[in-house]
Protein backbone atom coordinates (compact mmCIF):
# COMPACT_ATOMS: atom_id res chain seq x y z
CA UNK A 1 0.00 0.00 0.00
CA UNK A 2 0.77 3.52 -0.48
CA UNK A 3 2.03 5.15 3.25
CA UNK A 4 2.84 8.74 4.04
CA UNK A 5 5.10 9.05 6.80
CA UNK A 6 5.87 12.36 8.32
CA UNK A 7 9.43 12.99 10.22
CA UNK A 8 10.56 10.36 7.64
CA UNK A 9 13.90 11.80 7.33
CA UNK A 10 14.66 11.55 11.66
CA UNK A 11 15.97 9.17 13.49
CA UNK A 12 12.49 6.68 13.63
CA UNK A 13 10.74 7.73 11.01
CA UNK A 14 13.31 6.35 8.96
CA UNK A 15 13.98 3.68 10.26
CA UNK A 16 10.35 2.91 10.25
CA UNK A 17 10.40 3.77 6.33
CA UNK A 18 12.76 1.04 5.89
CA UNK A 19 10.91 -1.84 7.39
CA UNK A 20 8.20 -0.31 5.53
CA UNK A 21 9.74 -0.74 2.02
CA UNK A 22 11.18 -4.25 2.85
CA UNK A 23 7.68 -5.62 2.85
CA UNK A 24 7.18 -3.82 -0.34
CA UNK A 25 4.92 -1.05 0.80
CA UNK A 26 5.29 2.55 -1.45
CA UNK A 27 6.34 4.97 0.98
CA UNK A 28 6.41 9.08 0.48
CA UNK A 29 7.89 11.01 3.01
CA UNK A 30 6.97 14.55 4.53
CA UNK A 31 9.46 16.46 6.34
CA UNK A 32 10.36 19.68 7.00
CA UNK A 33 14.48 18.72 6.98
CA UNK A 34 14.33 21.13 10.05
CA UNK A 35 16.11 18.24 12.43
CA UNK A 36 15.96 15.21 9.73
CA UNK A 37 18.06 14.70 6.92
CA UNK A 38 17.07 13.96 3.24
CA UNK A 39 19.92 11.08 2.63
CA UNK A 40 17.97 9.45 5.62
CA UNK A 41 14.92 8.95 3.64
CA UNK A 42 16.64 8.32 0.83
CA UNK A 43 18.85 5.65 2.46
CA UNK A 44 15.75 4.26 3.79
CA UNK A 45 14.40 3.26 0.41
CA UNK A 46 11.52 6.33 -0.22
CA UNK A 47 10.09 6.69 -3.08
CA UNK A 48 9.55 10.42 -3.00
CA UNK A 49 10.59 13.01 -0.43
CA UNK A 50 8.25 16.47 0.05
CA UNK A 51 10.33 19.03 1.58
CA UNK A 52 7.72 20.49 4.15
CA UNK A 53 5.47 21.31 7.02
CA UNK A 54 2.51 19.64 8.22
CA UNK A 55 0.65 23.19 9.13
CA UNK A 56 1.09 24.20 5.08
CA UNK A 57 -2.64 22.71 4.17
CA UNK A 58 -2.02 23.85 0.53
CA UNK A 59 0.77 21.50 0.23
CA UNK A 60 -1.23 18.72 1.75
CA UNK A 61 -4.03 19.10 -0.72
CA UNK A 62 -1.50 18.82 -3.21
CA UNK A 63 0.07 16.11 -2.13
CA UNK A 64 -2.97 13.84 -1.00
CA UNK A 65 -4.58 14.98 -4.30
CA UNK A 66 -1.56 13.72 -6.56
CA UNK A 67 -0.67 10.54 -4.53
CA UNK A 68 -3.04 7.54 -3.65
CA UNK A 69 -2.12 7.74 0.27
CA UNK A 70 -4.26 5.03 2.41
CA UNK A 71 -2.23 5.62 5.24
CA UNK A 72 -0.43 8.03 7.35
CA UNK A 73 2.36 7.36 9.69
CA UNK A 74 2.96 10.63 11.83
CA UNK A 75 6.33 11.05 13.58
CA UNK A 76 6.66 15.27 12.33
CA UNK A 77 7.09 16.62 16.10
CA UNK A 78 9.71 18.34 17.94
CA UNK A 79 10.54 16.14 20.89
CA UNK A 80 12.85 17.93 23.56
CA UNK A 81 10.93 17.68 26.74
CA UNK A 82 13.48 20.17 28.53
CA UNK A 83 13.19 22.68 25.75
CA UNK A 84 9.29 22.42 25.60
CA UNK A 85 9.35 23.78 29.44
CA UNK A 86 11.12 26.97 28.48
CA UNK A 87 9.40 27.59 25.07
CA UNK A 88 5.92 25.81 25.45
CA UNK A 89 4.03 27.81 22.48
CA UNK A 90 6.43 26.20 20.24
CA UNK A 91 5.68 22.80 20.88
CA UNK A 92 1.47 23.18 21.45
CA UNK A 93 1.67 24.86 17.63
CA UNK A 94 4.13 22.04 16.03
CA UNK A 95 3.01 19.42 17.49
CA UNK A 96 -0.88 19.99 18.41
CA UNK A 97 -1.57 22.67 16.03
CA UNK A 98 0.47 20.94 13.11
CA UNK A 99 -1.19 17.45 13.90
CA UNK A 100 -4.34 19.22 13.82
CA UNK A 101 -3.43 20.08 9.85
CA UNK A 102 -2.20 17.04 9.21
CA UNK A 103 -5.84 14.90 10.13
CA UNK A 104 -8.15 18.28 8.44
CA UNK A 105 -6.52 17.13 5.36
CA UNK A 106 -6.55 13.82 5.47
CA UNK A 107 -10.47 13.83 6.10
CA UNK A 108 -10.57 16.67 3.05
CA UNK A 109 -9.20 13.42 0.94
CA UNK A 110 -11.07 10.54 2.89
CA UNK A 111 -7.72 9.32 4.77
CA UNK A 112 -8.93 7.20 7.29
CA UNK A 113 -5.98 5.27 8.94
CA UNK A 114 -3.68 7.58 11.41
CA UNK A 115 -0.49 6.06 13.15
CA UNK A 116 0.68 8.30 15.59
CA UNK A 117 4.05 8.92 17.45
CA UNK A 118 2.91 9.23 21.13
CA UNK A 119 5.66 9.12 24.32
CA UNK A 120 5.07 7.39 27.92
CA UNK A 121 5.75 11.32 28.56
CA UNK A 122 2.00 11.58 28.44
CA UNK A 123 2.70 9.33 31.74
CA UNK A 124 4.82 11.66 33.95
CA UNK A 125 5.87 9.89 36.86
CA UNK A 126 3.77 6.87 37.05
CA UNK A 127 1.91 5.76 40.48
CA UNK A 128 2.48 2.20 39.66
CA UNK A 129 5.03 0.45 37.47
CA UNK A 130 5.58 -1.18 34.95
CA UNK A 131 3.04 1.24 33.21
CA UNK A 132 0.23 -0.41 30.76
CA UNK A 133 -2.61 0.61 28.92
CA UNK A 134 -5.25 0.63 32.04
CA UNK A 135 -3.01 3.50 33.52
CA UNK A 136 -5.57 6.56 33.00
CA UNK A 137 -3.36 8.59 35.45
CA UNK A 138 -2.06 11.36 33.03
CA UNK A 139 0.28 13.44 34.50
CA UNK A 140 2.84 15.13 31.91
CA UNK A 141 5.55 17.07 33.22
CA UNK A 142 6.34 19.25 30.85
CA UNK A 143 4.24 21.08 27.57
CA UNK A 144 5.78 18.43 25.52
CA UNK A 145 4.39 15.35 26.76
CA UNK A 146 1.24 17.02 27.35
CA UNK A 147 1.36 18.25 23.11
CA UNK A 148 1.01 14.18 22.90
CA UNK A 149 -1.62 13.58 25.29
CA UNK A 150 -3.18 16.65 23.51
CA UNK A 151 -3.25 15.04 19.63
CA UNK A 152 -4.54 11.35 21.33
CA UNK A 153 -7.53 13.54 22.70
CA UNK A 154 -8.00 14.80 19.46
CA UNK A 155 -7.68 11.12 18.12
CA UNK A 156 -10.44 9.99 20.15
CA UNK A 157 -13.04 12.59 19.07
CA UNK A 158 -11.85 12.52 15.21
CA UNK A 159 -12.69 8.85 15.60
CA UNK A 160 -16.41 9.52 16.87
CA UNK A 161 -17.08 12.48 14.56
CA UNK A 162 -15.57 11.37 11.57
CA UNK A 163 -14.62 7.44 12.06
CA UNK A 164 -10.71 8.45 11.82
CA UNK A 165 -9.36 5.46 12.67
CA UNK A 166 -6.08 5.49 14.61
CA UNK A 167 -3.37 3.78 16.45
CA UNK A 168 -0.89 5.45 19.42
CA UNK A 169 1.87 4.22 20.11
CA UNK A 170 3.32 5.49 23.05
CA UNK A 171 7.17 4.57 22.93
CA UNK A 172 8.98 4.99 25.69
CA UNK A 173 13.18 5.73 25.21
CA UNK A 174 13.68 5.22 22.13
CA UNK A 175 17.85 4.29 20.93
CA UNK A 176 20.09 2.11 19.19
CA UNK A 177 20.96 2.53 15.76
CA UNK A 178 19.90 -0.41 12.27
CA UNK A 179 22.44 -3.45 12.76
CA UNK A 180 23.70 -2.99 9.62
CA UNK A 181 25.03 0.35 10.65
CA UNK A 182 23.30 2.42 7.66
CA UNK A 183 20.72 4.45 9.81
CA UNK A 184 20.95 6.19 13.51
CA UNK A 185 20.56 9.07 15.25
CA UNK A 186 22.19 12.74 14.59
CA UNK A 187 23.40 13.47 17.75
CA UNK A 188 24.41 17.08 17.00
CA UNK A 189 20.12 17.89 17.26
CA UNK A 190 19.67 15.32 20.17
CA UNK A 191 19.35 15.50 23.74
CA UNK A 192 18.78 11.78 24.44
CA UNK A 193 20.89 10.42 27.25
CA UNK A 194 22.45 8.02 24.40
CA UNK A 195 23.84 9.92 21.93
CA UNK A 196 25.02 12.23 25.08
CA UNK A 197 26.78 8.97 26.38
CA UNK A 198 28.53 7.95 23.00
CA UNK A 199 29.94 11.78 22.48
CA UNK A 200 31.67 10.79 25.89
CA UNK A 201 32.97 7.50 25.10
CA UNK A 202 34.12 8.79 21.62
CA UNK A 203 35.83 11.89 23.13
CA UNK A 204 33.51 14.49 21.50
CA UNK A 205 32.67 15.64 24.32
CA UNK A 206 34.66 16.28 27.82
CA UNK A 207 32.13 14.49 29.84
CA UNK A 208 28.77 12.79 30.43
CA UNK A 209 26.36 14.73 32.85
CA UNK A 210 24.00 13.23 35.09
CA UNK A 211 20.87 15.67 35.82
CA UNK A 212 20.32 14.62 39.19
CA UNK A 213 22.04 11.94 41.42
CA UNK A 214 19.43 11.88 44.58
CA UNK A 215 16.22 10.83 42.79
CA UNK A 216 14.80 7.79 45.18
CA UNK A 217 15.98 5.18 42.90
CA UNK A 218 18.17 2.71 43.93
CA UNK A 219 21.43 4.26 42.22
CA UNK A 220 19.64 7.79 42.32
CA UNK A 221 19.44 8.53 39.00
CA UNK A 222 16.47 8.41 36.71
CA UNK A 223 14.71 5.27 35.32
CA UNK A 224 13.62 4.83 31.78
CA UNK A 225 12.50 1.84 29.74
CA UNK A 226 15.29 1.98 26.35
CA UNK A 227 14.11 0.43 23.32
CA UNK A 228 15.99 -0.36 20.13
CA UNK A 229 14.64 1.77 17.22
CA UNK A 230 14.31 -1.69 14.77
CA UNK A 231 11.92 -2.67 17.43
CA UNK A 232 9.80 0.27 17.33
CA UNK A 233 9.63 0.54 13.84
CA UNK A 234 8.91 -2.58 13.34
CA UNK A 235 5.70 -2.40 15.78
CA UNK A 236 4.52 0.56 13.53
CA UNK A 237 4.21 -2.22 10.45
CA UNK A 238 2.17 -4.63 12.75
CA UNK A 239 -0.06 -1.32 13.74
CA UNK A 240 -0.43 -0.54 9.92
CA UNK A 241 -1.47 -4.27 9.66
CA UNK A 242 -3.91 -4.13 12.97
CA UNK A 243 -5.46 -1.11 11.24
CA UNK A 244 -6.37 -2.73 8.28
CA UNK A 245 -7.30 -6.13 9.77
CA UNK A 246 -9.92 -4.54 12.49
CA UNK A 247 -10.41 -0.86 11.09
CA UNK A 248 -10.29 0.06 14.74
CA UNK A 249 -8.62 2.88 17.02
CA UNK A 250 -6.35 1.62 19.94
CA UNK A 251 -3.42 2.68 22.15
CA UNK A 252 -0.24 0.16 22.69
CA UNK A 253 2.86 1.02 25.36
CA UNK A 254 6.20 -0.07 23.57
CA UNK A 255 8.71 -0.68 25.81
CA UNK A 256 10.82 -3.72 26.67
CA UNK A 257 9.41 -3.83 30.06
CA UNK A 258 12.88 -3.64 31.75
CA UNK A 259 14.32 0.18 33.26
CA UNK A 260 17.39 0.97 33.55
CA UNK A 261 19.04 3.49 35.18
CA UNK A 262 21.32 6.47 33.87
CA UNK A 263 24.22 4.70 35.75
CA UNK A 264 23.36 1.87 33.75
CA UNK A 265 23.60 2.96 30.23
CA UNK A 266 26.71 4.82 31.41
CA UNK A 267 28.60 1.78 33.16
CA UNK A 268 27.01 -0.40 29.90
CA UNK A 269 28.72 2.71 27.31
CA UNK A 270 32.19 1.82 29.64
CA UNK A 271 31.76 -1.76 29.25
CA UNK A 272 31.12 -2.06 25.45
CA UNK A 273 33.53 1.03 24.00
CA UNK A 274 36.33 0.41 26.59
CA UNK A 275 36.47 3.91 27.30
CA UNK A 276 36.56 5.46 30.48
CA UNK A 277 34.93 9.34 30.15
CA UNK A 278 34.29 11.20 32.80
CA UNK A 279 30.73 11.08 34.92
CA UNK A 280 29.97 15.05 36.32
CA UNK A 281 27.15 14.88 38.97
CA UNK A 282 24.57 18.22 38.22
CA UNK A 283 21.36 19.44 39.60
CA UNK A 284 18.12 18.09 37.95
CA UNK A 285 16.49 18.83 35.16
CA UNK A 286 13.11 20.34 35.10
CA UNK A 287 10.03 18.00 33.61
CA UNK A 288 12.12 14.55 34.02
CA UNK A 289 10.05 12.16 35.76
CA UNK A 290 11.72 9.66 38.33
CA UNK A 291 11.42 6.34 36.78
CA UNK A 292 9.13 4.70 34.12
CA UNK A 293 8.78 1.81 32.62
CA UNK A 294 6.60 -0.12 30.27
CA UNK A 295 4.12 -3.05 30.50
CA UNK A 296 3.57 -3.93 26.96
CA UNK A 297 2.18 -7.09 26.87
CA UNK A 298 -1.17 -5.87 25.09
CA UNK A 299 1.31 -4.82 21.87
CA UNK A 300 2.14 -8.62 22.35
CA UNK A 301 -0.93 -9.86 22.52
CA UNK A 302 -2.91 -7.81 19.85
CA UNK A 303 -0.67 -6.88 17.86
CA UNK A 304 1.91 -9.99 18.02
CA UNK A 305 4.79 -7.45 18.77
CA UNK A 306 8.09 -8.08 21.25
CA UNK A 307 10.77 -5.86 21.61
CA UNK A 308 13.80 -8.55 20.66
CA UNK A 309 16.54 -6.71 21.54
CA UNK A 310 18.57 -5.73 24.85
CA UNK A 311 20.44 -2.79 26.29
CA UNK A 312 23.64 -4.18 25.39
CA UNK A 313 22.85 -4.64 21.43
CA UNK A 314 21.21 -0.58 22.30
CA UNK A 315 24.33 0.38 23.15
CA UNK A 316 26.53 -1.82 20.50
CA UNK A 317 24.66 -0.21 17.23
CA UNK A 318 24.31 3.46 19.26
CA UNK A 319 27.86 3.47 19.39
CA UNK A 320 29.26 1.52 16.03
CA UNK A 321 26.76 4.16 14.17
CA UNK A 322 28.59 7.47 16.21
CA UNK A 323 31.73 6.05 15.71
CA UNK A 324 30.99 6.15 11.97
CA UNK A 325 29.23 9.07 11.54
CA UNK A 326 30.98 11.52 14.10
CA UNK A 327 29.66 14.97 12.07
CA UNK A 328 26.04 13.77 13.19
CA UNK A 329 24.24 12.29 9.52
N1 LIG B 1 13.18 9.53 20.31
C1 LIG B 1 12.44 9.12 21.33
O1 LIG B 1 12.94 8.56 22.31
C2 LIG B 1 10.93 9.28 21.31
C3 LIG B 1 10.16 8.78 22.38
C4 LIG B 1 8.78 8.93 22.35
C5 LIG B 1 8.18 9.56 21.27
N2 LIG B 1 8.95 10.06 20.26
C6 LIG B 1 8.27 10.72 19.14
O2 LIG B 1 8.63 10.04 17.95
C7 LIG B 1 8.64 10.97 16.85
C8 LIG B 1 9.93 10.84 16.10
O3 LIG B 1 11.02 11.08 16.97
P1 LIG B 1 12.53 11.06 16.48
O4 LIG B 1 13.33 10.67 17.65
O5 LIG B 1 12.63 10.28 15.21
O6 LIG B 1 12.74 12.61 16.20
P2 LIG B 1 13.51 13.35 14.99
O7 LIG B 1 13.66 14.77 15.42
O8 LIG B 1 14.71 12.60 14.56
O9 LIG B 1 12.43 13.27 13.82
C9 LIG B 1 11.36 14.16 13.70
C10 LIG B 1 11.34 14.61 12.25
O10 LIG B 1 10.17 15.41 12.04
C11 LIG B 1 10.53 16.56 11.29
N3 LIG B 1 9.53 17.57 11.63
C12 LIG B 1 9.31 18.14 12.84
N4 LIG B 1 8.22 18.92 12.77
C13 LIG B 1 7.74 18.85 11.52
C14 LIG B 1 6.62 19.39 10.83
N5 LIG B 1 5.74 20.20 11.45
N6 LIG B 1 6.41 19.07 9.52
C15 LIG B 1 7.27 18.23 8.88
N7 LIG B 1 8.35 17.70 9.47
C16 LIG B 1 8.57 17.99 10.78
C17 LIG B 1 11.95 16.88 11.66
O11 LIG B 1 12.65 17.59 10.64
C18 LIG B 1 12.54 15.48 11.87
O12 LIG B 1 13.10 14.96 10.68
C19 LIG B 1 8.38 12.34 17.46
O13 LIG B 1 7.00 12.60 17.33
C20 LIG B 1 8.73 12.15 18.92
O14 LIG B 1 8.01 13.02 19.76
C21 LIG B 1 10.31 9.92 20.25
Amino acid sequence: MKVLVTGGAGYIGSQTVRELVNLNHEVIVLDSLELGHAQLAEAAGASRLVEGNTADAALLDNLFGQEQIEAVIHFAAYKNAGESVEKPGKYFTNNVAGTQSLLDAMLRHNIKHFIFSSSCAIFGTPQNVPVSETNNFFNPESPYGESKLMVEKVLKWYDLAHGLKSISLRYFNAAGASLDGKLGEDWTVTLNLVPLVMKAALGKAPSVKIFGADYPTPDGTCIRDYIHVVDLAVAHVRALEYLQEFNQSNQYNLGTGHGSSVRQVIDTTKRISGSDFKVEEVTRRPGDPVAIWADSSKAERELKWKARYDLDTIIRTAYEWHKNHPNGY
